[in-house]
């Protein structure tokens, strides 16, 4: 987790409008844990390509799904969920007057009936880090050629890449997905982010094509 991530916008030129109201609102609250701006702009620039939905999963005080805002095109749904009832209701706020922004409130899988996503950003439930917390179905949650992003990791120094000097399963989770083409980016050089996207179905041969081979 960012254990910095508000602070790390100390000084940060050139924000969104919308990541700056989220700022403030993550700011007032004392919630040190929002997305930092390397995730941010990593996010902002995802959120471009989304035709339809986006999900998240951690809302906070809305930093990340601020940036995912303010890359989306017109049009494009945002879910993002928070199990914290009133960081929930707090980031609810700074998405008010946006009616493709919605915040719910609950644990992490109420954002399955929202979906299939173009992209999920899984920073808070669905990560498969902690015991417990299952990864999520990228397959049935992702539309095909969706991509998810998972975020907080420290970069690999080698492969298998390791986590308190074990090997760190829940990153190879995702790096070996067997429906997924995914890589580790490095964010910064404490951060990095696995972005990975779930492939489209193999397209048929036209009969053209096929005539034509014969
Ligand atoms: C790293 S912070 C999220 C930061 C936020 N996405 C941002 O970019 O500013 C993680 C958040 O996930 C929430 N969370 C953790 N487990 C969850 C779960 N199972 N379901 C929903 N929210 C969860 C925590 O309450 C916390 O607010």
């Amino acid at each position: 987790m960012a254990q910095h991530g508000t602070d790390a916008y100390t000084g940060a030129d050139g924000l969104p409008p919308l990541v700056r109201h989220a700022l403030s609102a993550a700011r007032a609250h004392g919630f040190p844990f929002s997305c930092r701006p390397e995730q941010g702009r990593l996010l902002h620039t995802l959120a471009g390509g989304a035709r339809l939905r986006i999900g998240e999963t951690g809302t906070g005080l809305g930093v990340g799904l601020a940036w995912l805002a303010s890359g989306a095109a017109p049009g494009v749904r945002l879910v993002s969920v928070e199990r914290d009832p009133e960081r929930a209701r707090r980031a609810a706020e700074v998405f008010a007057g946006r009616p493709a922004v919605t915040v719910l409130t609950g644990d992490w899988r109420r954002i399955e009936e929202y979906g299939p996503f173009d992209l999920l950003v899984l920073d808070g439930g669905g990560q498969g880090k902690e015991p417990g917390d299952a990864p999520a179905d990228v397959e049935r949650l992702l539309a095909p050629g969706g991509t998810v992003v998972v975020d907080d990791f420290t970069p690999a120094a080698g492969w298998p890449p390791l986590h308190e000097g074990r090997v760190d399963r829940a990153r190879l989770h995702w790096l070996e997905h067997p429906a997924l083409r995914a890589v580790e980016l490095r964010l910064a050089a404490d951060l990095s982010a696995v972005v990975g996207t779930r492939g489209c179905r193999k397209v048929l041969s036209s009969p053209a094509v096929g005539t034509a081979r014969q």
